[in-house]
């Protein structure tokens, strides 16, 4: 009962496998779409920005673009229609994100709510529209990135930090419930990757890695068969040590990372 049997099952080959990456007009996502596409999957990816998009697939023929507002979910919904009317999607990325740093003195509503709609009811969205065909056909991996600011609260994260909490959380229970239905679910967790997203960052990120990278342990991750996919191990594995600390240390570890 407790081998160590891979928690999903692994992908290996993507040849045939059709793949929908949310949030892939930079960064991890664009990253991952490549990377995808050497690997002979059939990719369509989806953001706001139509032109960056469309950069991506002239320069990647066959890669298809798919451009839309995750926050919207009729537009989400539709999309997803269109898709699965073209043939099964086999794997569903969410890697769309949104971070402003936030501290108390700082405080502001709408960038809150801001926060959750882009990273977390965003992927309520795409889930609503593409689980219900997967679990019909009792095939597919539902995947979403997170980040290892969901693990405990860090610093100037008041924003960010409470969405990748609650969007690893909503994986740990979608696994428990669509596993046994037959379906894939995994969770990224980065440490910092350099993307547009962390170049506002004023402070010099430790174990800083490229988007390829990012990419390349996504993929080892799913050829694992891995749940949570967490890299780079040597920050990650570090976080995950702090998150084992009693609060009084922990807080104070904080408190001096903070100055
Ligand atoms: N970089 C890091 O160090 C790091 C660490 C941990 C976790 N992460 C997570 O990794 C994911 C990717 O981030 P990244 O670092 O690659 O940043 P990024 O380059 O800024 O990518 C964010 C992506 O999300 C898309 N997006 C934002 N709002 C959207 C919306 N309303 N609808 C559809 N797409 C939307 C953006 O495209 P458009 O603007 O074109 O819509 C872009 O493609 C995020 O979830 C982020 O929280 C990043």
């Amino acid at each position: 009962m407790w081998g160590l049997a891979p928690l999903n099952p692994p992908i290996t080959h993507w040849a045939e496998r059709r793949v929908w990456l949310v949030g892939a007009s930079s960064g991890i996502g664009e990253a991952l779409a490549k990377a995808l596409y050497r690997l002979g999957a059939s990719v369509v990816v989806s953001a706001r920005n139509a032109e960056a998009l469309q950069a991506l697939t002239e320069a990647h023929p066959g890669m298809t673009s798919l451009p839309l507002d995750a926050t919207d979910p009729s537009a989400v919904t539709a999309a997803a229609h269109a898709l699965e009317s073209q043939g099964r999607l086999d794997l569903v990325v969410y890697c769309a994100g949104y971070y402003k740093p936030m501290r108390v003195d700082a405080w502001h509503t709408d960038e809150l709510e801001r926060h959750w709609r882009v990273n977390v009811q965003g992927w309520w969205h795409v889930l609503a529209a593409v689980m219900p065909l997967m679990r019909a056909r009792g095939h597919g991996h539902l995947c979403a990135v997170s980040s290892v600011a969901g693990y405990r609260a860090l610093p100037k994260a008041l924003a960010y930090g409470p969405t990748k909490s609650a969007l690893s959380h909503l994986m740990q229970g979608l696994y428990i419930d669509l596993r046994p239905a037959g379906i894939g679910v995994s969770v990224v967790s980065p440490g910092f990757v350099s993307t547009p997203m962390t170049a506002q960052n004023d402070f010099q990120m430790p174990a800083l890695i490229s988007p390829d990278e990012a990419a390349q342990a996504i993929l080892r991750g799913w050829a694992k068969g891995e749940f949570e996919i967490h890299f780079p191990k040597r920050f990650t594995r570090f976080l995950k040590v702090l998150s084992l600390l009693p609060w009084r240390w922990y807080f104070a570890l904080m408190r001096r990372l903070d100055q």
